[in-house]
């Protein structure tokens, strides 16, 4: 276990970030193996599980609605599932924390039992819309009384049998996706999703390695995901590769920091999540992969990554969703690029765990960089590798990604950056303090 994250830190330049990263678990593969696990028939087993907080709100409910879920004191989790189907009433209401994919993928699987459920979170996500997946699960027969606006506290009444239905992705959502397919899970007939434009492809991954019946389709119309109900899932042995936004931050701050040399192991490259390497590579980031392997059905390897002066670019709209968690960093990348970096077409930013573009804009600019807000992005004016001014104290607004990426930016600004608050950071990344102290030891 590592430390908790401080209420409030001052990051300032260090000298070289150098050595070996080896990256907590995928946020996205731990949520699911999780899930997945409670709904197979028997004793699953899990290593590298993500122990961020978000992923223990998956846990805790998950046990909420009876599943037994242990840590072994070697680090492996033991679940044993109750099976598709046969999730139990759970006592009082269940705590979200600050984590969305908990929410929107166990709403999915509520809505197909014969259960209800209330779902709480913090004040981060309870300013969220859950309208997005309450439209198609309520389609599907489930009765969902939400807060004003659609936002949590909300309540999910499950319908058995469910009804099962053909639903087009009006916005990228992976989570969205998931939670239509878990609804499925336990419906009889096919549910399909047609997702316009590819987005994390974990669930479908996973539920195949589970032994789900799951077709996947190209057509003119997109992606189309089937997926055969009343399913029976068998337990697995699941290794979860290394999360790769949270390599993200390694990424950037090896490139913008003089001198820099960093592995980062075992980092998850599925292609749906690799758009912030495809775009530093753009920017001639110097990254390399190696070791390139399979873990667990996902593709992974170890990143080499130093220190090369960035070009600003224009940052490909179509690249969004599979870097859609990696913007925070890459301003912070842009905003040390020579030139000016254009990042538009990422609208889905705005209702993240904060709204990140006006959330990264209050930021950076406060730290001294120039920058255009967008409706769907920011254009920033990069330094060329001068650093930027620093010397205030920033708001995370309780987003562990705005307050790593400005950490981040710390280690290039004149003055030390501070961050009101750092403890959301043990929601997806709780070593990350103990990982930077590591790769850049603070100067006294
Ligand atoms: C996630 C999907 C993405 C991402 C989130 C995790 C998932 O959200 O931002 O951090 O695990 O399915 P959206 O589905 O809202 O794009």
């Amino acid at each position: 276990m590592h430390p908790a994250p401080p209420l409030s830190v001052q990051i300032a330049p260090r000298g070289p970030l150098t050595g070996d990263v080896t990256l907590p678990g995928d946020k996205s593969i731990s949520h699911r193996a999780l899930m997945f696990a409670s709904l197979a028939v028997g004793r699953s087993t899990i290593t590298g599980l993500l122990e961020g907080e978000d992923v223990l709100a998956t846990a805790a409910a998950m046990r909420a609605m009876g599943a037994t879920i242990e840590r072994g004191d070697d680090g492996t989790w033991r679940v044993d599932g109750v099976g598709v189907g046969g999730l139990l009433q759970p006592a009082g209401a269940l705590d979200m924390g600050n984590s969305g994919t908990s929410t929107r993928l166990l709403m999915g699987l509520v809505a197909s039992h014969a259960i209800h459920a209330t779902f709480a979170g913090d004040a981060s996500l309870s300013g969220r819309p859950m309208g997005r997946v309450i439209e198609p699960l309520a389609a599907m027969g489930a009765d969902i009384t939400a807060s004003p606006g659609g936002r949590l506290p909300l309540m999910v009444r499950g319908l058995v049998p469910a009804v099962p239905i053909e639903y087009t992705l009006p916005v990228a959502s992976a989570q969205v996706k998931s939670a239509v397919l878990l609804a499925g899970l336990n419906t009889p007939g096919i549910t399909r999703v047609i997702e316009p434009v590819p987005t994390r492809d974990h669930s479908e991954r996973m539920l195949a390695g589970f032994g789900a019946r799951i077709e996947v389709e190209e057509t003119a119309a997109g992606r189309v995901i089937a997926v055969h109900g009343e399913a029976e899932l068998q337990p697995q042995t699941i290794a979860v590769p290394g999360d790769p936004s949270s390599a993200a931050f390694w990424l950037v701050a090896a490139s913008i920091v003089p001198g820099s040399h960093v592995t980062i192991r075992n980092a998850c490259m599925n292609p749906t999540r690799t758009g912030l390497i495809a775009a530093l590579r753009l920017m001639d980031a110097d990254i390399a992969e190696t070791n390139a392997r399979s873990v667990g059905g996902e593709p992974v390897a170890d990143l080499v990554v130093r220190h090369a002066p960035l070009t600003a670019i224009e940052v490909p709209p179509d690249l969004a969703p599979s870097m859609i968690d990696e913007y925070p960093a890459l301003f912070v990348a842009a905003a040390m690029a020579e030139g000016v970096t254009v990042a538009r077409g990422a609208h889905e930013l705005r209702v993240k765990e904060s709204d990140r573009i006006a959330t990264m804009a209050a930021a950076l600019s406060a730290a001294g960089v120039t920058l255009t807000e967008h409706y769907d992005g920011l254009s920033i004016t990069g330094s060329g590798g001068a650093p930027m001014t620093g010397g205030v104290q920033i708001a995370s607004k309780l987003d562990h990604r705005i307050a790593m990426a400005m950490a981040v930016a710390g280690l290039v600004a004149t003055d030390a950056i501070g961050i009101d608050d750092a403890r959301p950071v043990a929601t997806s990344y709780p070593a990350f303090f103990t990982t930077l102290d590591a790769l850049a030891p603070p100067r006294d």
